[in-house]
């Protein structure tokens, strides 16, 4: 059901924790199963994603989404970021069973919410970026993955 790159990034994620004082975070939920997922990013004076990081209080294909999603997301600038689309992440993984292709917009849903972020604070446009629908404000931290 799951290839063999899906189960590897579930088994074992990259890019799992959290970035203190991140240059932008995310957080967003799936509406279809209550799934959560927040990325951080630690991004350099030229835009580059330097460093990233994620949680998610999901299921192993939120989980294989996310960890592919950052892995495809480091060392690109935000512009270029905007280019890792949940179809991006499903191609990168060899797909994902029709019935659990919602869990990876949570992926890109999360890269946008954290790239809103990043340019709220320095005032910034990133082209074809728009307003996160439901980016969670934070919250109190989660005994999440
Ligand atoms: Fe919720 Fe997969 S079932 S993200």
């Amino acid at each position: 059901m799951y290839s063999e790159k899906v189960m590897d990034h579930f088994e074992h994620p990259r890019n799992v924790g959290e970035i203190e004082n991140p240059s932008g975070v995310g957080t967003v939920g799936n509406p279809k199963c209550g799934d959560i997922m927040r990325i951080y990013f630690d991004i350099d004076e030229n835009q580059v994603i330097r460093d990233v990081k994620f949680k998610t209080f999901g299921c192993g294909a939120a989980v294989a989404t996310s960890s592919m999603a950052t892995e495809l997301v480091k060392g690109k600038t935000v512009q270029e970021a905007m280019e890792v689309t949940n179809k991006a992440v499903m191609e990168a993984l060899d797909g994902l069973p029709p019935v659990k292709v919602h869990c990876s917009l949570l992926a890109e849903e999360a890269i946008h919410a954290a790239l809103w972020d990043y340019a709220q604070k320095n005032g910034i446009t990133i082209e074809g970026l728009e307003k996160p629908k439901d980016n969670i404000e934070e919250e109190e931290e989660e005994e999440d993955y």
